[in-house]
């Protein structure tokens, strides 16, 4: 059964970082076959992991609308064709970045072949992690499946552990079943006992991961032996191993 995680939480909690860490920890585990998601609208996944991709679903979905196809068969036929291009391959997984989100919610015929690509596609994998943006509204409607793992992040200020608050309240009203939900509190500060929520994992700061980001140097195969990864990888003992 394919596993899928996800992470949320207040812009530059450390997401798409979180991201690449879990990716390192499986790859390390050799849990593949894995499929990277980038849901996130500003997408920058790609460049943290150190890999390219051709296009994402959202160009693809304005492809559809901006184009005439003749016929309903080839509309689908050429649809799928142009999703198995925007499947990235590389070592051990694959990347797909889906890019800008429609403006309302919409069960037009292009939305739902999307929809159902993305699930058919995620049944190939392992496991699936998946990169949101803080509220998860525009993916939750982009997918039908499940969410084993949803991992909140924050960091110790009090708007960011406000918005785990509102994110809490806000999931049991999103289509999407999310089957469990952990929350991981990075950018830890040793000298303040931080938050008045659970939290289930903590990350310090790690100035060499922050210094990876400013001199813009790939996380994935970088992360060894960092602070930052060691204590993603007790926390993620406790989930992967888990579940
Ligand atoms: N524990 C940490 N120690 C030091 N720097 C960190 C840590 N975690 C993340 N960072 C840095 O913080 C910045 C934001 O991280 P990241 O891009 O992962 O956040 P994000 O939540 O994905 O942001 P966005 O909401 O913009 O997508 C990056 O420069 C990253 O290198
Ligand atoms: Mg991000």
């Amino acid at each position: 059964m394919t596993k899928r995680i996800a992470v949320c939480g207040k812009g530059g909690v450390g997401k798409t970082t979180v991201i690449c860490g879990i990716l390192n920890y499986l790859l390390e585990k050799q849990l593949t076959p894995i499929l990277v998601v980038d849901a996130d609208p500003n997408s920058n996944l790609a460049e943290n992991l150190g890999v390219k991709y051709e296009i994402t679903i959202a160009d693809i979905r304005e492809e559809i609308r901006n184009s005439e196809i003749p016929s309903y068969t080839s509309k689908a036929d050429y649809i799928n064709m142009r999703l198995q291009e925007a499947i990235s391959e590389q070592n051990g997984f694959d990347l797909i970045v889906m890019g800008r989100p429609e403006g309302k919610e919409c069960y037009c015929f292009v939305n739902e072949l999307l929809r159902t690509f993305l699930s058919n596609l995620s049944k190939n994998y392992k496991y699936v992690l998946i990169d949101t943006e803080a509220g998860m509204e525009h993916f939750s409607r982009r997918t039908t499946d499940n969410i084993d793992v949803l991992i909140i992040i924050t960091t110790p200020t009090k708007t960011s552990i406000q918005t785990v608050k509102k994110i809490l309240e806000m999931l049991p009203k999103l289509k999407l079943k999310i089957l469990s939900t952990k929350i991981l509190l990075n950018f830890k500060d040793t000298t303040k006992n931080e938050t008045d929520i659970n939290i289930d994992g903590y990350i310090h700061t790690d100035n060499k991961i922050y210094q990876y980001s400013e001199l813009g140097i790939p996380l994935l195969n970088n992360l060894n032996h960092t602070q930052f990864y060691n204590e993603l990888k007790q926390f993620l003992n406790t989930i992967i191993l888990n579940n």
